[in-house]
């Protein structure tokens, strides 16, 4: 039988990897991408893949992708996916995060007859730092950075597409994603990804290996291991229940950045050399979430941050 097409923007990147790697024990699969972030090395070998190169903010491109497939279910997660640089090159990033959102909607509305599900990767960002915690999906949205406001925009116009022109459609607000194959390279990068690597450091006996803490490192963050963020994209993409609809993904769990640091030492049996630099701009103090509503779909957090800390380890 002919499996069904699921399109993954995004896909060759850390989280977008991951789902390929899950949806393929089901789907055909087609990448889109443009590996400005992502490498094809994240992308497993399968003959049911098939990778574009291309930009999801060139509507050609886009177009082009339509054109060759009919997809059952699309994950749109291309995007800078970089507070610290959205910050930088707003204008860059709206013309990504927000142009390539619409070009995707409209080229995806042509076939929402056949289309089950569009899942928008949103952030935790959307909800800025008013302070009301936990984050419900129902909680004021403020977003403080260009990242933010797009995500938000974005996911505004997914839920709209899904109610004016019947595209099934629901946004997920990712919390702070870690696990492997996250890039620890650029000063961007998720702190998870860059601990890591640290720490991996300090025990290869690296005597150069330093993580900066931003701020007094008090700031509290709920970490999701990234098998748990695939497990809930995929459910949402397969419920019913959950088109025009917003959900967070994210841990249950809340940590200091601290406390991660301390659980990681004992992890390792390292010592981790740290430097202390000011907060950066745009960093929120506190953020984790409300996850009742994904539950009640049936979603389990499977991997604690200890346990997913380990496996990343
Ligand atoms: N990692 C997190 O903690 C987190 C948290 C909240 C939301 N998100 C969102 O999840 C999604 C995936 O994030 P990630 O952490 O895997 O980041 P990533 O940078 O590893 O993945 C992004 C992927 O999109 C691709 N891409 C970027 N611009 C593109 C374009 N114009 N056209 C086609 N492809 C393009 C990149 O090459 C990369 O493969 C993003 O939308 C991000 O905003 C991530």
């Amino acid at each position: 039988m002919k499996k069904e097409t699921v399109l993954v923007t995004g896909g060759a990147g850390f989280i977008g990897g991951h789902l390929v790697e899950k949806l393929l024990q089901k789907y055909h699969i087609v990448v889109l991408d443009n590996l400005s972030t992502g490498t094809m090395m994240n992308l497993p070998e399968s003959p049911h893949l098939d990778f574009v190169f291309g930009d999801v903010s060139q509507e050609e491109d886009v177009a082009q992708v339509f054109a060759t497939y009919t997809f059952t279910y699309i994950f749109h997660l291309a995007a800078v996916a970089s507070v610290a640089a959205s910050i930088e090159n707003p204008v860059e990033t709206h013309r990504i995060n927000m142009n390539g959102t619409i070009y995707l909607l409209h080229a995806a509305q042509q076939q929402a007859a056949h289309i089950q599900k569009f899942v928008f990767a949103s952030s935790a960002a959307v909800y800025g730092s008013e302070p009301t915690l936990p984050k419900k999906e129902s909680s004021i949205i403020a977003p403080i950075t260009p990242y933010g406001i797009d995500k938000w925009a974005s996911e505004s116009y997914v839920i709209t597409y899904s109610q004016l022109f019947g595209l099934k459609s629901s946004a997920a607000r990712f919390f702070n994603v870690y696990g492997p194959r996250q890039n620890p390279t650029s000063p961007y990068s998720g702190v998870l990804s860059i601990l890591t690597d640290c720490f991996q450091r300090v025990k290869a006996g690296d005597e150069t290996a330093n993580f900066t803490l931003y701020g007094d490192g008090s700031q509290v963050r709920d970490f999701v291991y990234v098998g748990d963020v695939v497990n809930a994209l995929i459910l949402l993409a397969e419920s019913e229940e959950s088109t025009s609809e917003v959900y967070n993904i994210a841990s249950d769990q809340r940590h200091t950045l601290l406390e991660v640091i301390g659980m990681y030492e004992t992890i390792t049996g390292e010592k981790l050399p740290l430097t202390y630099q000011t907060a950066r701009a745009g960093d929120i103090q506190k953020s984790y979430a409300d996850i009742e509503k994904i539950k009640k779909l049936g979603f389990v957090v499977e991997d604690s941050l200890e346990t997913g800390l380990r496996k990343y380890y």
